[in-house]
């Protein structure tokens, strides 16, 4: 498979990203990081790792209805937070942002929790995809239509694991 992002360019991007959400927060003021399985665990779990003791985490699980119902941006949610988001500064961290369906549910349902904020990190970026405009803070890269795999990222349930990020062979 074409390797579209090596393990250093995440790496590198993911320490800047990190720099910059530690700037744009008060010092004193907790960050919470709502990650968003399973495609961004892996984020997750280097951004973190980037981050000062002040972040906290919690993880939530949603699924996409079927194909014929996508565009109706109806999303399953098959685990929900383990802790309240009031009066919490709230990132969202995603894998990729395709057609925005996905993470425009996330919002909507977050925001009516009563976050102090709520911003949104997403590691990949899909432009020309986008179905509704989504607000997204932080994005990792920007990146044409392919299909791509690794660094958290799916394709049957395959590929996860890699440390870099891979376009898909037909
Ligand atoms: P959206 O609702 O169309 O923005 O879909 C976002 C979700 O679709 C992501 O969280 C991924 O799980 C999945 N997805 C979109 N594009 C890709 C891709 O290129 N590879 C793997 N999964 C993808
Ligand atoms: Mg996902």
């Amino acid at each position: 498979m074409e390797i579209l992002l090596t393990t250093e360019q995440i790496q590198a991007r993911i320490a800047e990203m990190a720099a910059q959400i530690e700037r744009d927060y008060a010092a004193g003021e907790g960050i919470h990081l709502v990650g968003v399985l399973k495609g961004g665990f892996m984020f997750m779990a280097d951004l973190v790792r980037a981050m000062s003791p002040r972040v906290t985490m919690d993880f939530i699980a949603v699924a996409s209805y079927g194909k014929s119902t996508k565009s109706s941006g109806e999303v399953r949610m098959l685990k929900d937070l383990d802790s309240g988001l009031e009066g919490r500064h709230v990132i969202i961290v995603e894998d990729i942002v395709d057609t925005g369906l996905t993470l425009t549910y996330l919002q909507d349902i977050l925001r009516a929790r009563a976050p102090k904020s709520l911003k949104t990190a997403c590691l990949l970026s899909k432009p020309s995809r986008r179905k509704v405009d989504v607000a997204v803070d932080y994005v990792g890269f920007t990146i044409e239509d392919r299909f791509v795999v690794g660094y958290g990222l799916d394709y049957a349930e395959k590929y996860r694991n890699l440390s870099h990020i891979a376009v898909l062979d037909d």
